[in-house]
Formats: C-alpha cells, structure tokens, sequence
C-alpha cells in the first residue's frame, strides 16, 4: 500500500479553493493585528510564531547544521541512541501526532523505531515546512498515512478524524522553551484533552547549562541567527506595508539568569520612525522589540511543570554531556 499525504494543503476543488482564500485572509488580519498590537504597546513585541515564514523556515533550518546550534544534534543522538528504548516504553501507538513539526527529519528516526504505527499528523504554522517535510517523509515510510496540519498548536480545539486509535505526541527541538511558563502549563493540558487517555507525549526539552554555550547558539558568528531574527521584519515589510530599515536594527540575544530562559530582540540602532500599515511607530535609539524566548529547564523542573497539568514522567534520556533531554509522559 503507498502512503497518503492528502491534506489542508490541497485545495483542488473551487470549495477548497474558497475555503484556503478565507483561511489565507484571516492568517493575514491576525499577523497585521498582532504586528501592530506589539509594536505599538509596552513592553514591544512580536510572537515568535511569525517568525517562520517560507524564507524563516529555510533560515531556522540553516540555523540546526550550525557549530554552535546543538540541540539538533544532541536531540538526533538521543534518538538514535535510544529509538528501540522509547518505543518500548510507548508500546502500542496507531497515530503519532506532532507539534510544530518543522523539516520533520528527527521525527523520521522515530517513526523507524515505533511499530505498527499508521498515521502522522504534523501540525506547523508553516506551510512550506509541512509541505516540503511530507514530500520527504512519504517516500522513505510507505505505509504511512501522513495528514499535514497547518494551525497554530496553542490553540488546537480537535484533532482531525484521521488521528485515530492509540496516540503520541511529540514536540521536539524543545519549543515548548518558546512558552512562558504559564503558556506551557495550558499547552500541556490542551494537549492532554487532544491526545486523550492513556496517549503518551515525548518532549524534547533544552536543559540548563553555561551562557558560555548558550549565547552562541542564539547568536552565531556567521550571523544566520541575526538573519532569522531580521526576516521577520522583512515579512512585515512585505505583507504589512512596511518600510523597517534592517540596517537600523539589531539582533541580540540574552541570558536571563533568573528566568532561566535566553531572550531575543531587535534593537533599534538609531532613533527613528517606521512605517506599518500606515501607522508612523516611532523608535528610540537602544529600544528593543522582544521577538522569541528559549525557557532553558533541569529534567526535575520538567517533569514538575508536566505534572501540573496530568502528564506523569515516565523515563527521561540525556545525552552523556548533558545538553538535551527527551521525556517520555504518560495521561493517566
Ligand atoms: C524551533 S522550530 C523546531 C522545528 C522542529 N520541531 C525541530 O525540532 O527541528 C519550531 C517549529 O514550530 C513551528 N511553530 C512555532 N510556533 C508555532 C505555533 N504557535 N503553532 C504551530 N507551529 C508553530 C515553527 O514553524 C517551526 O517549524
């Protein structure tokens, strides 16, 4: 049998047509809402979310061959490791279900660990991540039935009809570090109420470590992380009539000791004013736009923060130097 990669991607009939126009409006009223919202309030902000359109996703994907980006490679060798291990522990799982999927080449290793699964339902803002991610997967897993999902994980009401049987999540490359807390709390509980009783949910979670190893992989020498960062003002400049000056702007990443977490922005290089959707916004030389955290966690804190909302630790894998974690929890 060869696989299936229909999806919310396809529009081949004048419905779906119509239907992907309104979707493609209403994604381009709440980008401009949000732009605006953020830059015109107090502390500025933009959320990160945006951050990946189709030139974002090739920067981010450039960003995880880098020397100093490790949670890509530290991630992949736990999986490597450790593939046969977690998929004992998972036993029996029809549809694999993941959050933020990206390029999906780590979630191909788990696929070849786990038996008898049927279905995977990559979910991702980015559509030409999805699109891309299932062209590569589908040939390479035959009997795969692959439903790519374009949505916004933090506010996912149901899963599709397609996710049936027994379920697993998976949210990698730690990106439930771009929650807050309190944000992460709420996407562990919706996703409990998604993947229902007795499902189990492996996280890939960046643990705490030197800002001698961190900034730099936030901030690399080449500059690719500065070009994530300062596409995202080039999209608005694109899709929101903007005029940013991307050589009047900087990118900067921070550790915050306290919070645990890194932080970036754009930082203004001059006092100037820009131009958005007609609105003039005006900035002081040295302010900054707040565009992405990385909350940074020890595999105790994890576990705490997952059990607050149902999830139960049930085994947890770090590499031998310590720099990632994948976390396998159970809904009881
Ligand atoms: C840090 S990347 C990780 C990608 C992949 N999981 C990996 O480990 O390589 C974050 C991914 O989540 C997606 N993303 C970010 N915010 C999202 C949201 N609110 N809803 C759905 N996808 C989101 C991005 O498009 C991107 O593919």
């Amino acid at each position: 049998m060869g696989n299936d990669i229909s999806s919310v991607l396809a529009g081949n009939s004048p419905d779906a047509d119509a239907s992907q126009a309104a979707l493609q409006a209403a994604a381009h009223a709440e980008f401009a809402q949000a732009v605006l919202d953020g830059l015109t309030g107090q502390p500025r902000s933009l959320p990160s979310r945006f951050l990946y359109d189709e030139r974002g996703s090739e920067l981010f994907e450039e960003i995880t061959k880098l020397d100093e980006y490790y949670p890509t490679r530290a991630e992949t060798a736990l999986l490597q490791s450790h593939g046969a291990d977690i998929a004992e522990h998972v036993g029996d799982a029809d549809t694999l279900v993941e959050f933020g999927s990206g390029s999906s080449r780590k979630t191909s290793l788990l696929i070849d660990a786990l038996d008898g699964l049927d279905t995977y339902i990559p979910i991702d803002v980015s559509e030409s991540y999805l699109t891309e991610a299932a062209e590569w997967l589908a040939p390479q897993h035959d009997d795969l039935t692959i439903k790519p999902l374009v949505g916004d994980f933090t506010r996912m009401e149901a899963l599709p009809d397609t996710a049936r049987g027994q379920k697993l999540g998976f949210f990698s490359g730690s990106t439930i570090g771009n929650l807050t807390r309190d944000e992460a709390t709420a996407f562990l509980l919706n996703a409990a109420q998604l993947l229902g009783r007795d499902s189990t949910f492996l996280v890939g979670i960046d643990l705490k470590k030197s800002p001698d190893i961190l900034i730099p992989a936030y901030d690399d020498a080449e500059g690719v992380s500065a070009s994530f960062s300062l596409n995202l003002l080039t999209r608005i400049n694109r899709e929101l009539d903007g005029n940013f000056d991307l050589a009047r702007f900087g990118h900067r990443a921070v550790y915050n000791e306290r919070e645990g977490r890194i932080e970036i922005y754009l930082e203004s290089l001059a006092d100037q004013s820009v131009r958005v959707l007609g609105r003039d916004i005006a900035f002081a030389e040295g302010e900054r736009i707040h565009t992405e955290y990385s909350h940074k966690y020890s595999v105790s804190e994890f576990q705490a923060l997952a059990a607050t909302a149902g999830w139960r630790g049930m085994k947890a894998w770090t590499g031998d130097e310590g720099l990632f974690s994948l976390h396998l929890l159970r809904l009881n």
